[in-house]
């Protein structure tokens, strides 16, 4: 949530850090502003809006300098106007330039003491409070006054900061949100998202919190927080600048849909043993002894990452016998749970840094409890925080609703649940089956993209609705959560997903003829129960769309509208049902006029509580 920008070097530092705004803008887009340095000037420009707006004021008033540092913002504190935009100035004489990620809780007393002693506030931000107490304090030495203000901040802080009396430097600092430097030649940059960087450079270091670093274009130094010098660490990205870009299509999500076959290959290559049967990871950084020791699973994280545990609850119970508590990380962080002692927890997640679910993985530390991760950011806090993990290989996701990430997160909880399976109760044929079966999965996936042009009938249909259920149960059911999730975040229809039999308990009361309810109906072991649920809302005038297996006659007979998948296994049936549930809302979300990529209220990685 919210984009961080820096750049110090030989080049124009505006054009960098405007083209570096633009990748990050999914992590925010309610404003966005520059400020860039000649000599002893600071030349701020900021808009409310998206980058666009900034791009064409920057045409009219050009912000000059080499050095500058910049912010997309997603609101936490005042309304998104220009004014609240970053970056914020501090002192009497505005000599302090501030940007920042995250949420300084303590800024209502701050605000007021800084008062007191006469400084004036422009915006209704937390952020101004560090901008002026950074000028208070500050002697000549703008680290040093760093240093005495961080003491006093309670809440979480990525922090990018100039001043009109040091030119050339910048300075950043982390406590909970991320900072990435980028090493270039005679250049250095600092961005809260390596993606920023794409294209620039793909040598970077990642801050840890409680660092403060310092870049000029000759140098770059990091600091812990006893002020002694961090030996430094430089690692490549692999992440290509294309890999960021929207390509032919249209939106990020509908490349990124289009992606699944690929995406589901990279998180298999390597890991499906063809003569175990079994699967395998590198990082996992416990031993098979440690491994069979498990007698217990907490898997946790949040929204669409959150549907994907829900699966892997499934898997782990079907293939290894395993007792697993699927936990909302936002719920996990504040609980205490009574856990054994062969207990593991797993955190889910694309970005590596979702707030609430790194919140709970350290509680979980904490505890003593081995912590892993199945993430999709190299590099990113959790990825380096868990004891180990398993990476997705889905390349960068952008469509701030989560697709490939979903069906990637749920091909690696099948690999873990085998794993853990072929230790315990799961015989070499049973493996063999689902090896076999995962093998084919990309193709399958492939040809599930196939439904699109009738999904485009469906969606046509069907975009109007105000309120849509979803309707699956064992596996499907988390599936049915995913596709409501997916359609009210894009398309901002009401929609929610339940076990198709839960219907009976209450929510049946919301069917009329004007709310279509969406069943996922692959043939499978309770195909006739959900069958049977779906006449109850028949019998109700409700509309009914089906996702069904391919040339299901039946279920084209009793459903208003069908959407064939190819016919796979019961356990991989989630990431199949999940592409035409994708399109659905895509589609949809099409002929609503909504902004796809950018759905409102939301942004991409909620690094805030
Ligand atoms: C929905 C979506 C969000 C994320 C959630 C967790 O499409 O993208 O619900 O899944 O914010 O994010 P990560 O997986 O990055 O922890």
């Amino acid at each position: 949530m919210c984009g961080i920008v820096g750049y110090t070097g030989f080049r124009e530092a505006e054009s960098i850090l405007v083209e570096g705004l633009r990748r990050l803008e999914y992590r925010g887009y309610d404003s966005a502003g520059v400020v860039t340095q000649t000599g002893p000037t600071l030349h701020i420009r900021k808009k409310a809006g998206r980058i666009a707006n900034l791009a064409s004021m920057l045409l009219d008033t050009p912000s000059p300098g080499t050095i500058g540092i910049s912010h997309t913002r997603w609101a936490t504190h005042g309304g998104v106007t220009d004014t609240n935009a970053h970056p914020h100035l501090g002192g009497h004489d505005s000599s302090i330039a501030v940007v920042h990620n995250g949420v300084i809780d303590n800024y209502m007393s701050l605000k007021a003491q800084l008062k007191e002693l006469g400084y004036v506030f422009r915006s209704e931000t937390d952020t101004e409070v560090v901008a002026h107490l950074i000028a208070h304090h500050y002697e000549g030495d703008l680290v040093a006054a760093i240093r005495k203000v961080i003491p006093l901040l309670k809440g979480t802080y990525g922090l990018a900061v100039v001043s009109k009396r040091d030119p050339g430097l910048i300075v950043g600092a982390r406590l909970g949100s991320p900072l990435v430097l980028g090493i270039g030649e005679g250049e250095v940059f600092l961005a809260s998202d390596p993606s920023a960087l794409l294209g620039y450079t793909s040598r970077v270091v990642y801050l840890t919190d409680g660092q403060l670093c310092t870049l000029t274009p000759e140098s770059y130094r990091i600091f812990d927080r006893d002020e002694s010098p961090v030996e430094i660490n430089i690692e490549e990205i692999d992440w290509k600048p294309e890999d960021a870009d929207k390509g032919a299509f249209p939106h990020y999500m509908l490349k990124e849909i289009y992606e699944q076959p690929d995406s589901l290959q990279a998180a298999m290559r390597g890991r499906l043993d063809f003569e175990a049967m079994t699967a395998h990871f590198g990082g996992l950084n416990l031993d098979p002894q440690k491994l069979r020791q498990v007698e217990r699973v907490i898997l946790t994280a949040c929204g669409t990452s959150y549907n994907s545990g829900l699966v892997g609850e499934y898997l782990f119970e079907e293939f290894a016998r395993l007792p697993v508590e699927v936990e909302y990380a936002s719920e996990l962080r504040y609980r205490n749970p009574p856990v054994d002692r062969n207990t593991i927890v797993i955190a889910i997640t694309q970005s590596g840094e979702t707030a609430d679910t790194l919140a709970a993985m350290r509680e979980s530390k904490r505890m003593g409890h081995p912590a892993l991760a199945i993430c999709n950011v190299v590099g990113s806090t959790i990825a380096r925080e868990a004891d180990g993990g398993v990476y997705l290989h889905a390349g960068p996701e952008i469509g701030v609703a989560s697709t490939k990430a979903f069906t990637s997160q749920v091909a690696v909880l099948t690999m873990l649940a085998i794993l853990f399976g072929r230790m315990r109760h799961m015989s070499f044929t049973a493996g063999e089956r689902v090896i076999n079966e995962l093998k084919q999965l990309p193709d399958q996936v492939r040809r599930a993209l196939q439904c699109h042009d009738r999904v485009k009938e469906v969606a046509a249909k069907y975009a109007h609705a105000r309120n849509m259920l979803y309707l699956g149960r064992q596996f499907l059911y988390p599936v049915a959560l995913e596709g409501a999730l997916k359609l009210k975040e894009i398309s901002y229809i009401h929609a929610e997903g339940y076990p198709a039999a839960e219907m009976k308990h209450g929510p049946i009361a919301l069917v009329d003829k004007e709310t279509p309810s969406v069943f996922l109906m692959p043939r499978g072991a309770v195909f006739d129960k959900v069958m049977s649920n779906l006449e109850e809302i028949k019998a109700r005038g409700g509309p009914v769309i089906a996702i069904a297996s391919e040339n299901d006659d039946d279920v084209a007979h009793r459903a208003d509208d069908v959407i064939y998948v190819p016919d796979v296994p019961e356990c991989l049936q989630p990431i199949v049902v999940a592409i035409p549930l994708q399109l659905l809302a895509y589609e949809i979300a099409l002929l609503r006029g909504c902004d796809v990529d950018k759905p409102r209220n939301l942004a991409k990685s909620v690094t805030v509580e």
